[in-house]
């Protein structure tokens, strides 16, 4: 452990501060370690095949240049990033004895998933009213969703998620770090950082399960709400059409319950790091940003179909059915 630097007096002369941190990472059993090797692997990989197709499918196919796909393809994008977050260094990590991080990654990692974890919450809610918008007012859906308003949607999810990631690194980035610099983990979280500095972080550790807490749980039952109020009204107005209304908005829930589901178990249960703990992490970094372009697209017959037109481009072939 490298833990004295001696030209930092922040807290006093007799305090060393903290310059690396040390991952104990999640199993040191080899059949374990190879598992979730490959495991991530073949996730991580997937996750960045499947929302690069969704990016380039909706781009450059026009029948999918509405408000609803490019909100997806945006959500591909956030999904993209969010999963480069953790996932590569924890692949690094997996085989090697010493797994550390420098204090300047620690803070990146932590600023940069509550930065995109912020933007997704919104632009999730925002897929919510865009389907809100084309269930209940399907005449006006074109102009409510207008491509200004998308643009301001983005850039409005951007905003929050930035400063909702600031104000939490604010509480941080001041903290004094001078004793234990062990994480039990495999990459920086915020409530598991907080509790290894060396102060009373009662206070900060409540407030931030406050702030996080309260956020993914005030987001996610806004959701829950408004995809159970369009079900019933779907339900309602019953017909052909619904059907089909009915799946994509089942999808959008799959994809709600699997993103928030861990969010709330890491920031609402007071939990010290148990296995089941660490595990959820896993699913969170590397299966989360897999699952959404599988629900989104398995599901959805038009961009099965548009799939399958940028294959045949890519590869040449003349003839598009
Ligand atoms: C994201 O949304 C904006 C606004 O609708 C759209 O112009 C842009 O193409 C989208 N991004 C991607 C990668 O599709």
């Amino acid at each position: 452990m490298k833990v004295n630097l001696p030209n930092e007096p922040v807290n006093g002369p007799n305090h060393s501060v903290v310059s690396e941190f040390v991952f104990l990472g999640l199993s040191n059993s080899w059949e374990t370690q190879i598992f979730l090797f490959c495991f991530s692997c073949l996730f991580y990989v997937s996750s960045l095949a499947g929302n690069l197709l969704i990016v380039v499918t909706v781009t450059s196919d026009r029948y999918l240049h509405s408000p609803m796909y490019f909100l997806l393809a945006n959500l591909s994008v956030i999904d993209l990033i969010f999963g480069s977050i953790a996932a590569p260094k924890m692949i690094y990590d997996l085989f090697r004895k010493q797994k550390v991080i420098s204090f300047g990654g620690c803070v990146a990692q932590i600023f940069f998933s509550h930065a995109v974890g912020g933007t997704e919450m919104v632009l999730l809610i925002a897929m919510a009213f865009d389907r809100y918008v084309a269930i209940c007012k399907p005449l006006h859906y074109l102009t409510i969703m207008s491509p200004r308003r998308c643009i301001l949607i983005l850039v409005g999810a951007w905003t929050i998620g930035l400063l909702h990631s600031s104000a939490q690194l604010a509480f941080v980035v001041n903290l004094p770090f001078c004793g234990p610099n062990v994480l039990d983990s495999f990459y920086c979280d915020l409530p598991r950082l907080i509790r290894l500095a060396c102060t009373d972080t009662y206070k900060l550790e409540s407030m931030v399960a406050a702030d996080s807490g309260l956020i993914s749980l005030g987001a996610f039952f806004l959701l829950v709400l408004s995809y159970v109020f369009l079900l019933a009204t779907l339900q309602k107005h019953s017909s052909g059409g619904s059907a089909k209304a009915l799946s994509t908005l089942s999808a959008h829930v799959t994809v709600v319950v699997l993103f928030f589901g861990p969010l709330i178990f890491f920031y609402v249960w007071p939990s010290p790091s148990t296995h089941l703990d660490k595990f959820l992490a896993v699913f969170d970094a590397v299966l989360t940003p897999f699952l959404n372009p599988v629900i989104y697209t398995f599901r959805n017959r038009e961009m099965k179909v548009a799939m399958r037109r940028v294959f045949s481009l890519l590869l040449g072939v003349r003839k598009i059915t």
